[in-house]
């Protein structure tokens, strides 16, 4: 029984389950059905909100001589992070 349902023998996460669909690949971070985000629009729109805020108030430039190569897995980011400035931007008079 236990054989069946668990075939790895190290399993994890929802795959583990009998019957759960496979986990979602690193370019879904909204997860896939059956078990999407609920809040996705939500969320999409919050991540929109704060990154119009923030291209609005701050100007941003990376340090340079910087390793950008990515990591895929969860999900797509940068190996050894990102080093940014960010400087406050002046208002006009
Ligand atoms: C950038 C923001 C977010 C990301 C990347 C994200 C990602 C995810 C992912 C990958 C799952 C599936 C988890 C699984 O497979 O078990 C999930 C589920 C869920 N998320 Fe989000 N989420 C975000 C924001 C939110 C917000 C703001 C809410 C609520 C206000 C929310 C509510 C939920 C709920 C209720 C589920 C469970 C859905 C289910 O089991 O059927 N999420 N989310």
């Amino acid at each position: 029984m236990m054989a069946r349902c668990l075939p790895s023998p190290r399993p994890s996460g929802p795959s583990a389950i009998c019957g759960a669909q496979p986990p979602a690949p690193p370019t879904s971070p909204f997860g896939l059905a059956p078990r999407v985000c609920l809040s996705r629009p939500l969320a999409e729109l919050e991540l929109r909100l704060l990154t119009l805020r923030l291209l609005q108030t701050l100007r941003f430039s990376l340090e340079p001589d910087q390793d950008l190569s990515l990591d895929m897995i969860p999900t797509p980011r940068p190996r050894s992070g990102v080093l940014v400035r960010a400087a406050a931007k002046h208002s006009a008079p």
